[in-house]
């Protein structure tokens, strides 16, 4: 059950010389009062009381929000009058975030004006209560003194007569003493343990479209009599619920179904920020005068989405949220050579299209990060496309690593760099160097495999290509995206989807 903000139910109706304002529990109230005369009060006396307390007082200047006075606690730091209005005679006050215990009868006094002016003011707090059909509805009534109420009388009433429930000093409808119309007959029930606390609450069983309607819970023998206003609402929707009918590395199809609202809703699907998505039309069934509602929508990003199910006529609104990754937002990384000699090696690195923006790195077979030139960034429809080199001197293996933290996914690719110093000097050695060095790469590739492991994330893939140069006469290199081109001595490469921890599963 949520209720939507409270949309302002300030109702103003002049009955003899009392105004009644009527206002939604937790809104703010303005109690109007103004002097027939209208005149400049700035300079005046008035004082705001209700059922014996102090409320408000104001005293040419000084009032109880600057230290003046005695103000009731029920009432303190809530209430405030409006300073640039007492020119023209108006001594009405605003009290905040207004309880059910703020109902009652309010009067505004000035004591010093002749003749002496008393105004009177009802204020009702209302409280809304919303439930699904067939659910059970609490309606809350509570006195303001919160004394116990054991052996007092009090009544709820529907729609201004029919009867609910009466308690009576222990005497009630469930114990044998008069009986509620028949539409509340052995549904309604009070909380005897609650009492004590001035708590006349009430629960009705199994409720129905037709218990919607206005309650009130009254006290008629209390001094001051205390009436409390409840309206009960019958229909709201049940929380809507998400699946995933189907998914792709590049999109998902998401469907949201509404089950059985009594009152028809509109649903639709928002991103995490609100926007409306484009939705197929929704399917929507009656049976038995409740609503069923399914709707779709394909994303193609990774991100939280929801579905929001509002009932206008009741004011009310429910959602489901789901997250939703999208794998092909992450998509390996490419690494290349453009440039190396037999001291050095330039190593690139390329992430196409990622989505939410990665942080890449480059790292050596310790994970230490290597020092790296600015990484270059661009950003086209959403995705990204990030592309960073480093310099590397020594003999190795070393690894580019992607990692999007908001979607905790992580993805390397890793590349071995064979850098043979001394490779002009005994040119005729070249290739034992060769051979060993090859059994050493495809033990380093294996074992590249297999310590790849993915530390964190739902999904990764893992590119692991192994090149060395060949000392002065490095390989033509090209900075083409496709690492295929690179012309390495040696290459594995592996991808795929990784849901075990340690990444072995895909060795060769
Ligand atoms: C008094 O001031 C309040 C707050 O500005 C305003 O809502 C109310 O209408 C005013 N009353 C009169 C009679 O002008
Ligand atoms: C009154 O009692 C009902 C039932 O136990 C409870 O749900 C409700 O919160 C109580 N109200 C207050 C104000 O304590
Ligand atoms: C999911 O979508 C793919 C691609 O459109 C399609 O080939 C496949 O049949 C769909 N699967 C299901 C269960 O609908
Ligand atoms: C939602 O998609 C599923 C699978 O494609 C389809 O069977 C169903 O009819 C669709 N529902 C709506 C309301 O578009
Ligand atoms: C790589 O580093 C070496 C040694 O520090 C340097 O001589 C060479 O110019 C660097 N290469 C590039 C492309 O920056
Ligand atoms: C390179 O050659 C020199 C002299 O022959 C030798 O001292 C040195 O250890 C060699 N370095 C490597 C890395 O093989």
């Amino acid at each position: 059950m949520e209720l939507l903000p409270l949309v302002c139910l300030c109702l103003l109706s002049c009955s003899g010389d009392g105004v009644r304002v009527v206002v939604e529990e937790d809104s703010d109230a303005v109690l109007p009062c103004s002097p027939s005369t209208k005149e400049d009060i700035t300079a005046k006396l008035f004082d705001w009381k209700k059922d014996g307390q102090e409320v408000f007082m104001y005293d040419s200047g000084i009032h109880y929000n600057n230290g003046h006075g005695s103000q009731d606690l029920q009432f303190k730091g809530r209430v405030s009058h409006f300073q640039d209005q007492l020119m023209n005679g108006n001594a009405s006050i605003k009290i905040q975030n207004v309880k059910m215990a703020d109902s009652g009868n309010y009067i505004c006094i000035f004591p010093r004006l002749q003749p002496r002016q008393t105004f009177n003011i009802e204020l009702v707090v209302g409280v809304k209560v919303v439930v699904e059909e067939d659910s059970d509805a609490v309606l809350p009534c509570l006195i303001n003194t919160k004394e116990d109420i054991t052996l007092k009388l009090f009544d709820w009433k529907k729609d201004g007569q029919k009867e609910v429930f009466m308690y009576d000093a222990g005497n009630h409808y469930n114990n044998g003493h008069g009986s509620p119309d028949l539409q509340f007959k052995g549904r309604v029930s009070h909380f005897q343990d609650q009492l004590m606390n001035g708590n006349a609450s009430i629960k009705i069983q199994n409720t129905k479209m037709a218990d919607s309607g206005n309650y009130i819970c009254i006290f008629p023998r209390l001094q001051p009599r205390q009436t409390f206003n409840i309206e009960l609402v019958v229909g709201a929707s049940p929380e809507p619920y998400i699946t995933t009918l189907n998914e792709t590395k590049d999109w998902s199809l998401l469907q949201c179904k509404v089950r059985g609202a009594s009152q028809e809703p509109k649903v639709e699907w928002q991103d995490s920020s609100g926007n409306i998505l484009p939705a197929e039309e929704p399917q929507v069934s009656e049976r038995g005068g409740r609503y069923y509602v399914t709707i779709n929508t394909t994303v193609t990003k990774t991100g939280r989405y929801r579905c929001v199910v509002t009932q206008k006529e009741i004011n009310h609104q429910s959602r489901a949220e789901t997250f939703v990754f999208i794998s092909g937002a992450s998509p390996e990384p490419y690494i290349t050579t453009p440039d190396a000699t037999k001291d050095w090696s330039l190593l690139q690195c390329e992430v196409k299209g990622a989505s939410p923006e990665p942080k890449v790195e480059w790292q050596d077979s310790s994970g230490n990060i290597l020092p790296a030139e600015e990484p270059q960034v661009s950003e086209r429809g959403g995705r990204y496309y990030v592309t960073i080199k480093t310099n590397v001197t020594k003999t190795g293996r070393y690894r580019c690593v992607v990692t999007q933290e908001g979607i905790s996914h992580q993805t390397s690719a890793e590349t071995f760099v064979f850098i043979n110093v001394n490779s002009s000097s005994v040119s005729e050695k070249v290739c034992e160097d060769c051979s060993s060095a090859v059994a050493f790469v495809l033990g380093a590739a294996v074992l590249a495999v297999v310590v790849a492991a993915v530390p964190f994330g739902l999904r990764a893939t893992n590119c692991i290509t192994v090149s060395f140069n060949q000392g002065a006469a490095p390989d033509p290199t090209t900075t083409s995206n496709d690492p295929t081109k690179d012309i390495p001595l040696l290459q594995v490469r592996v991808t795929g989807d990784h849901q075990d921890q340690n990444g072995s599963s895909n060795a060769p």
